[in-house]
């Protein structure tokens, strides 16, 4: 069975990102996926210190609910990161999480599917989207569409339940990265993934 992780953001384990989050779940559990919400916004999660254990151990010098989500993250077929916008940005809690678990880990994230959600009381949900997504852009995961950019408004979870474009656009989103799933995962059969050259690390080492 498929499996998608959906990670939230904020410190509200039942808020506004969490409204957004459930919407999905709804339509994964229709079709036949499983799905897991990981709580990040509500933990202690400092940001990555650049001590380089990873790069010889392969996880977080911290051991903390990165290194967990990291062994579940290999497992998963999508990872969903949800996030509400602070100061125009995701908050600091998940960039933190995301810097180190995207850091940490050295298993392929090949092919598995990408989705970025928001919530915002009223503004700086595109500005924040973007810095979600490339998170998957650098790791080769393809990134899920919807039918807008993957977006709710709200300070309450109850303003949210009105925004019925908002949750609207989290049904269509959880469909399509479904279908991407499930066609990535045919194709893999067919096909095979696709090449990956590796040998570059172009840092100009000599200054030029
Ligand atoms: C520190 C902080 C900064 C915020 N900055 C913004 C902002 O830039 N734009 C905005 O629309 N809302 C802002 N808000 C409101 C949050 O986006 C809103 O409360 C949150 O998305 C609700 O989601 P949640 O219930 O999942 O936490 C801010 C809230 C906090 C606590």
């Amino acid at each position: 069975m498929a499996k998608v992780i959906l990670l939230n953001g904020s410190p509200k384990a039942n808020g506004c990102t969490a409204t957004a989050l459930d919407e999905m779940v709804k339509v994964f559990n229709e079709e036949g996926i499983e799905t897991e919400i990981i709580h990040v916004g509500n933990k202690d999660i400092r940001g990555c210190v650049s001590c380089g254990y990873c790069e010889n151990n392969g996880k977080c010098v911290v051991n903390d609910l990165v290194n967990e989500v990291a062994a579940k993250f290999e497992e998963a077929d999508g990872l969903v990161v949800g996030s509400p916008v602070y100061y125009g940005s995701p908050n600091g809690t998940i960039l933190s999480f995301m810097d180190r678990l995207f850091y940490s880990t050295s298993f392929s994230k090949h092919m598995k599917v990408g989705a970025a959600v928001v919530n915002a009381r009223r503004g700086g949900n595109t500005a924040s989207f973007d810095v979600l997504n490339k998170y998957f852009a650098i790791s080769g995961m393809p990134i899920a569409p919807s039918t807008y950019w993957n977006m709710t408004h709200g300070f309450t979870p109850e303003d949210v339940k009105k925004d019925k474009e908002g949750l609207q656009t989290m049904r269509n989103l959880a469909r399509n990265m479904t279908f991407m799933i499930k066609a990535f995962s045919d194709a893999k059969e067919k096909y095979g993934l696709p090449q990956v050259e590796k040998d570059f690390f172009t840092s100009f080492p000599d200054g030029k």
